[in-house]
């Protein structure tokens, strides 16, 4: 067996581009949402083919803004996969609606259509579909089951993403990303919104910027810079600084290079791992293009040398780090007490939740880290 290494879950690729290009608002002191966050808006928006791309925080942020843009509030149900991070369910509440959990199927760890269908009820304001791991959520069929129901994608992990031709983002009503740096391309923190509609559009863009009817940036370089702009709704202060929109811009363009050199480790992991019976490597159907934020396995206990804990563990000991792919939110305590719901009701979250594990492939390992990691997996 080779030396030992020490592989982290995730990397982000950042480095001297990066540090030239956030100089600038640095030099010229433009640092808060200005022309680097519209160049970023403009290569994202272009890049996933949509109209509109609207850069906030995080993407808990945008999730929030797109439902209040939809206009949910208290009364209104929303349905959200129990398997994803916590966020997708909170900013339910941030509005005053009620979360409403749909299970997910272990083979995609997405959404499970069948028991969407039994999910919604005339209070459905919105159904936030996640593509989870960066692999989309089967948006026709969900439209086939709710042709009039607002679908607001939670991209988090899905940039460059791609479902029958469509990218990601373009599938819904508004579609949510994240950069954090475990998502393939990074900001820091940050987030993006996308919709192809002008109206909703107008709407998110005032919403992240405390409801203002002009930008900071029209207002200063506008005629009148010392009037004020007028308020016609409760906003919040979600904007991206234009370093972050810097950086954004420097890392859109590596994109579709990130993402096809994970593919290929992708490939490399499913082709070497497929003779170890135990763990079960993702499978991508036809029409489908994976982002592979995260390349997230199942182990089946039943035939594996110890838990999914203990793998981790041995793993771990090994300089590997690993993660579960996320959590089942329903069977964290909060929502266990808010919604008074048994584990065993969202049983293919659950199972993901305890069975999931992530292995590393990110964009700063090299082939031997690769190999290490498929050697190590082997010999347990
Ligand atoms: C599915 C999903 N939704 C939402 C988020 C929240 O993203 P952010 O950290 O940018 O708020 C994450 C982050 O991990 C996520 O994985």
């Amino acid at each position: 067996m080779s030396e030992k290494r020490n592989i982290p879950i995730s990397l982000p690729v950042t480095g001297e581009e990066e540090w030239q290009a956030v100089k600038e608002p640095l030099m010229t002191g433009w640092i808060t949402a200005g022309p680097k966050v519209r160049e970023f808006e403009q290569l994202f928006a272009e890049k996933h083919g949509v109209k509109h791309a609207i850069a906030v925080t995080s993407a808990t942020t945008a999730l929030h803004l797109a439902l209040v843009a939809l206009g949910v509030g208290k009364g209104d149900e929303v349905i959200v996969p129990a398997f994803t991070w916590v966020s997708t369910a909170n900013i339910v509440l941030y509005c005053g609606a009620r979360v409403v959990f749909v299970d997910i199927d272990t083979a995609t760890f997405n959404l499970d259509v069948l028991d969407l269908e039994t999910k919604i009820t005339s209070k459905t304001k919105a159904i936030i579909p996640v593509h989870l791991f960066g692999l989309c959520a089967d948006i026709d069929a969900i439209k086939a089951i709710a042709p009039n129901i607002p679908i607001v994608e939670d991209g988090a992990c899905a940039a460059g993403a791609m479902y029958k031709g469509k990218y990601a983002g373009n599938l819904g009503d508004i579609g949510c990303f994240s950069f954090h740096p475990r998502k393939s391309i990074t900001t820091g923190e940050g987030g993006m919104l996308t919709t192809n509609d002008d109206g909703i559009a107008e709407k998110l863009s005032m919403l992240r910027n405390h409801g203002a009817s002009v930008s900071e940036e029209q207002r200063h370089h506008g005629p009148k810079p010392y009037i004020l702009p007028d308020f016609n709704m409760v906003g919040y202060n979600y904007r991206m600084t234009d370093l972050q929109g810097a950086v954004g811009v420097v890392q859109i363009k590596k994109l579709d290079h990130f993402i096809s050199e994970r593919q290929n480790w992708a490939d490399f992991y499913i082709k070497e791992l497929a003779g170890i019976d135990w763990l079960l490597t993702p499978k991508v159907e036809e029409g489908y293009k994976h982002g592979w934020q995260s390349f997230v396995t199942f182990v089946d206990e039943s035939k594996s040398p110890g838990t999914r804990n203990e793998i981790m563990e041995k793993l771990q000991e090994a300089g590997i780090s690993t993660r579960p792919g996320t959590h089942a939110v329903h069977m964290l305590n909060y929502y266990k007490d808010l919604m008074k719901v048994d584990e065993n009701d969202f049983p293919g979250a659950k199972a993901a939740n305890n069975y999931s594990m992530a292995i590393p492939l990110h964009n700063r390992m090299s082939p031997e880290d690769y190999e290490y990691v498929v050697n190590i997996l082997k010999s347990l």
